[in-house]
């Protein structure tokens, strides 16, 4: 375990019923909000009213941004720090799944910021701060509802770059898993491929001496494996849709990852490819996941068999390593394949033709990994399996 330091200021808000803290959270945080969503599902599933409602005894007046793209924009972000000036606006409150929490980050830092924003998502230049910001989550998948991250693209250069900072945790989350019942099992499924994504990406390490971190990472995983089945066959369960929620806060909030050095190798490889196609992020992590496993667990196979073991429940007995590494490989792909993920590129209609100009973006700021490393060549061939 290597020495880390771990703070998360985020309040989390869990469970049914847990809007009413919205009203005390907007009395803290002032009369004038942007309230950003998406393409409109929180109107339809009761969401946005609410919000309203909560908003309105709060006595706070919102000034809304609507149509928050999956993969969001550099522009709508533009868009949402006019507003703000506009409005003279005090803090933003995101209302949707990953993206639009993501633009709304984007958007509390750069209306703080001097000059154009892509070169702080371009890490060229650092935010200086940024107004607060709180969310209501209605998609299990990114995490973003309790972390600093936030990914957005530039369609202009067709690129899809991760940013983070200290300034862009939530103040606070409200995460009811009733509001998260109306997702269509599509996208239930790359939520799912999603958080058990960012959980590979931390569980594969080489550092010793983490057997807490490897356990919290096992248990997450078993919990996902044995909820999602049933999930996608009732979508509307809230208490599995509850499960399968805190599985995906607790896989990207920092407490994996303390005294470790994860991958993130995989995340690169797919920004990449949805930077270029647009395709949803939890898709293109379940095409590409298993083959750099098939990769990575050829020099290092132990880890892999861990995973088959305390994940998937493959019989150790007599096995070597790599064999108990691509049986639980294989475990996995048959797992997401059960419940729907894609599982090849050409499921999105993506042929060779661009395979070089996505490995040149994935790597182009050197080569990506800490597990094992890969350039340009390698995730171009991780991409050719893939097809
Ligand atoms: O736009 P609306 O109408 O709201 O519809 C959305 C969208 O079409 C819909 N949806 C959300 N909640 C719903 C719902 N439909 C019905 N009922 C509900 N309750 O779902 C669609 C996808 O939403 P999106 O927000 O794009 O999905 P997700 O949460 O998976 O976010 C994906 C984005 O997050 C980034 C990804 O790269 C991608 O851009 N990531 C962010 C991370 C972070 N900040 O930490 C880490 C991740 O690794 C990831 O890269
Ligand atoms: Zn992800």
């Amino acid at each position: 375990m290597k020495p880390f330091v771990f703070q998360n200021p985020t309040r989390l808000y869990f469970g049914e019923g847990q809007i009413r803290h919205l009203t005390e959270e907007a009395k803290k945080l002032g009369g004038r909000v942007l309230l950003v969503y998406g393409g409109g599902s929180i109107k339809r599933n009761g969401v946005y009213e609410a919000v309203m409602n909560a908003l309105r005894e709060a006595g706070a007046e919102a000034v809304e941004l609507s149509g928050v793209d999956p993969n969001p924009r550099i522009s709508t972000v533009r868009n949402g720090v006019q507003l703000i000036r506009e409005h003279r606006l005090q803090w933003v409150l995101a209302v949707g799944g990953g993206s639009v929490i993501d633009c709304a980050k984007a958007i509390a830092a750069a209306a703080v910021f001097e000059g154009d924003f892509w070169e702080v998502v371009s890490r060229k230049a650092s935010p200086k701060g940024a107004l607060p910001l709180g969310t209501v989550l209605t998609l299990a998948a990114t995490g973003s509802e309790m972390n600093g991250g936030s990914v957005i693209t530039n369609e202009e250069t067709q690129e899809k770059l991760g940013w983070g900072s200290p300034f862009t945790f939530p103040r606070f989350s409200i995460l009811d898993p009733a509001y998260t019942a109306s997702v269509p099992r599509d996208q239930t499924v790359y939520g799912i491929a999603d958080m058990m994504s960012h959980v590979f990406e931390q569980y594969f390490h080489h550092d010793a001496n983490a057997p807490v971190q490897d356990g919290f990472c096992e248990a997450i995983l078993r919990a996902i494996v044995d909820a999602a089945p049933r999930l996608v066959e009732d979508l509307g369960n809230v208490e599995l849709r509850g499960t399968i929620l805190y599985c995906g806060t607790m896989a990207l909030n920092g407490t994996l990852s303390m005294g470790v050095t994860g991958d993130w190798a995989d995340h690169d490889m797919e920004h990449a490819v949805s930077a270029v196609y647009d395709i949803p992020h939890g898709g293109g992590l379940a095409i590409l996941f298993p083959h750099w496993m098939d990769k990575a667990s050829a020099q290092y196979p132990e880890k892999f068999a861990q995973m088959a073991v305390n994940v998937f429940g493959v019989k150790p007995d007599g096995k070597t390593p790599a064999e108990l590494a691509k049986e639980g490989i294989g475990a996995l792909r048959a797992f997401w394949k059960s419940i729907g993920a894609p599982t090849r590129l050409a499921d999105y209609g993506i042929d060779d033709s661009k395979l070089r100009v996505m490995a040149e973006k994935a790597t182009a700021f050197g080569p990506i990994g800490r597990f094992i490393q890969l350039n340009a060549e390698d995730v171009a061939d991780i991409y050719r399996k893939a097809l």
